[in-house]
């Protein structure tokens, strides 16, 4: 994409170059016209949706118009606080529309310097339980090790001492396989579609905030189609550990995976709000 100034219609009045956050327009001097300098446009087009002239010419075609919808500010907290995590789900599959419209809710998100380097893989109907028994077998394995003593031992001596030195935790991880031999989905709950959104290594350092910025937006989209969601960290774990497991569901060896979330329809209504702490905070003033 490749944003230019029409020196027809600019009027010099420099908002553009004001607006820029990368100091990529300027002019030489009071009696030229401003220009994009390429190399440090980061194409997030402020400068194209702020010009008064509409000077700005974007190769990919015209800016789209907007205005702010008004929203009434206590139906969208009430709209945030009914976010609920959903592990019942009906049978009813998400059509592949809905599943485009939220991949293009996610993309409106902001990005670190507007890279919008993500991607995403989504899964739907037989291939979630195909992911799902993958996850598992990695979980298997683990129990498996963890019920050797000798492991456990040796696990004791490293991060995952937290884990075996607690009965309870290791209870709760039998229950979680047992659950799965006996036939249920504890990862991603028999939901009809689960997104896996993922970047590049060498975008190390805002990857995760650019994901989970997108896949927050999904999900919330999502519950705007009556559709219920749930983060899987445990699916993301294994994942990440696992790169054959990424190759197969089509995720580079290179990449990391930063937010997993399941998509359908809940089988169970909601009628309350869940207790939750206000977050500690200071007001530095
Ligand atoms: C990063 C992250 C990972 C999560 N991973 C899982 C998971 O693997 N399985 C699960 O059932 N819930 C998972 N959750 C959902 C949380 O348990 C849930 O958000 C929390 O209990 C609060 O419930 P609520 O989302 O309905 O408000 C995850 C949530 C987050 C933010």
């Amino acid at each position: 994409m490749k944003f230019t100034i029409n020196p027809e219609k600019c009027t010099s009045c420099g908002i553009c170059a004001e607006e820029c956050p990368a100091e990529a327009i300027s002019r030489k001097d009071e009696s030229s016209l401003y220009t994009i300098y390429q190399p440090f446009c980061i194409r997030c087009s402020h400068c194209g949706i702020i010009c008064p002239a509409d000077a700005v010419i974007c190769d990919a075609g015209d800016f789209s118009p907007w205005e702010p919808p008004e929203i009434n500010q206590q139906d969208l907290l009430s709209f945030l606080q009914g976010k609920r995590s959903i592990r019942h789900y009906s049978e009813k599959p998400v059509s592949r529309d809905v599943l485009e419209t939220l991949l293009f809710t996610g993309s409106v998100t902001s990005t670190a310097s507007n890279r919008q380097e993500w991607e995403a893989v989504v899964v739907t109907g037989e291939k979630v339980r195909e992911l799902s028994r993958d996850v598992m077998t990695f979980y298997q394995g683990i129990y498996k090790m963890a019920r050797n003593p000798l492991f456990r031992f040796i696990l004791a001596f490293t991060e995952a001492k937290r884990y075996v030195r607690n009965p309870g935790t290791f209870r709760k991880f039998r229950r979680f396989i047992e659950r799965f031999e006996e036939g249920g989905d504890p990862v991603f709950f028999n939901a009809p579609a689960a997104v896996v959104l993922h970047a590049h290594k060498r975008h190390k350092q805002w990857g995760l905030t650019d994901c989970v910025l997108a896949g927050a937006a999904m999900m919330y989209g999502a519950q705007s189609f009556g559709l219920g969601s749930c983060m899987i960290g445990f699916a993301q774990v294994v994942l990440n550990f696992k790169s054959g497991l990424r190759e197969k569901y089509g995720i580079g060896k290179k990449n990391t995976v930063h937010s997993v979330f399941t998509l359908g329809y809940s089988s169970r209504p909601y009628r309350k709000l869940p207790k939750r702490k206000p977050i500690p905070a200071q007001f530095i003033e």
